[in-house]
């Protein structure tokens, strides 16, 4: 059996908090996570209150064309939990990529990728301290796995499985439902979400986390009757008070 880390995600979370950087009220919710590589976005939704971490990935990373260690330093003196995936595929590469990351910062958490060797760094990371995010998991077997060689956080691809013909979400139920009988300390992550219908429906199923694209994200707190509420309030206390 794993040791829990909780202790330590809840103190990083706690000065992310004091720093004012963090969600202020996450402890014990679902936490949410940008899906991002652009400082400017961490920093712009940070500023609401809500946002407990970061995930990345070489796309992304790819897409913003920054260096990647001073795009993640910015991110971590914004969030308790940035996630930096490694690019090798080989247990030594991503062992050394495992151990270079995580001496960046302690808000750093090491992106393995779901394959026989990103295992074997997985339990490496897990018996090292190092923090870790399995990314492109697409069963509950797979799930298993990781979990069981000592990953932090799962990243199921939903988006991705929806792409492919199945109910992605189905997968985070499977998970969910699996999780309840034992004493996994691994995080459930949603990933590859692509509209604010996923968020609601991870949180139903009580994942721990959810990443969430920039332009979803912008979308969350929006409703066509908030702002037609936000419209009427307007125009009546302005037909008063000019009286
Ligand atoms: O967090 C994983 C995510 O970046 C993958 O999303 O939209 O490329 O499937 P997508």
């Amino acid at each position: 059996m794993v040791q829990s880390t909780e202790p330590k995600t809840r103190k990083l979370w706690g000065r992310a908090v004091a720093a004012g950087n963090a969600g202020l009220y996450s402890s014990g919710t679902m936490k949410l996570f940008l899906d991002t590589a652009s400082v400017e976005a961490v920093k712009e939704i940070a500023a609401w209150g809500v946002l407990d971490g970061v995930t990345t990935n070489p796309t992304l990373v790819a897409k913003e064309g920054k260096n990647f260690r001073k795009t993640v330093l910015a991110m971590c003196a914004c969030v308790p939990e940035v996630s930096a995936q490694v690019t090798a595929s080989d247990f030594e590469g991503m062992r050394k990529q495992a151990d270079e990351y995580s001496g960046w910062h302690e808000h750093v958490v090491v992106k393995v990728p779901m394959t026989i060797e990103g295992l074997k760094t997985l339990a490496y990371c897990r018996q090292k301290g190092i923090r870790t995010n399995t990314t492109l998991v697409f069963s509950l077997n797979q799930a298993i796995l990781a979990a069981k060689a000592g990953a932090n956080i799962i990243s199921p691809f939903i988006g991705r499985l929806d792409d492919a013909g199945q109910n992605g979400m189905e997968l985070i139920a499977e998970i969910m439902a699996a999780w309840s009988h034992y004493d996994f300390d691994t995080e459930v992550l949603v990933a590859s979400t692509r509209h604010p219908r996923h968020i609601a429906e991870a949180a139903q199923l009580g994942a721990h986390i959810c990443t969430v694209p920039v332009d979803v994200f912008r979308r969350l707190p929006l409703h066509p009757l908030t702002d037609l509420g936000m419209e009427r309030f307007r125009k009546d206390w302005e037909s008063v008070s000019g009286s």
